[in-house]
């Protein structure tokens, strides 16, 4: 009976972790410096599609890169789209836009970004943050 019970217990905490770091994306920092290259978007994966973009429209969100596809590619479907990132931790959020891509399975936010949402310095400890994100309106 006794060992039924611990067997139970084990598999709620297995069942409970999977869930948790599937709900989870790995969340690492760039230095795109996008207010110091004058928001010059040439080099990123999405100039192609956003390069005729006018200044304020480049520099209304600090910039990010989206990989949550595992291996696949982005598209283009994603350029210039936002969003809201939130630290799992501190539950701290920011609105970044996607204009660049990434192949680590995550997401990764320019500096300054990354910092918004780093209240507790985890982040900057451990290198990486574990975030939810949804896509929301620019
Ligand atoms: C996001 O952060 C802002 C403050 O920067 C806060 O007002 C807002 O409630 C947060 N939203 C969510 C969904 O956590």
């Amino acid at each position: 009976m006794a060992s039924k019970i611990v067997r139970w217990i084990a598999l709620c905490f297995f069942l409970a972790s999977i869930l948790c770091v599937n709900g989870e994306t790995f969340t690492t920092s760039n230095p795109y410096d996008s207010a110091g290259r004058n928001y010059n978007i040439d080099g990123l994966f999405c100039a192609t599609f956003d390069s005729k973009q006018p200044l304020e429209w480049r520099k209304e969100y600090l910039w990010a890169a989206y990989c949550d596809q595992a291996g696949k590619p982005m598209g283009s479907s994603l350029c210039g789209t936002c969003i809201q990132v939130k630290n799992d931790l501190t539950g701290e959020n920011v609105t970044v836009r996607i204009l660049d891509q990434c192949q680590n399975g995550g997401l990764v936010l320019e500096t300054d970004a990354f910092n918004a949402i780093d209240g507790d310095g985890q982040g900057k400890n451990n290198g990486y943050l574990l975030t939810t994100y949804k896509f929301v309106d620019c």
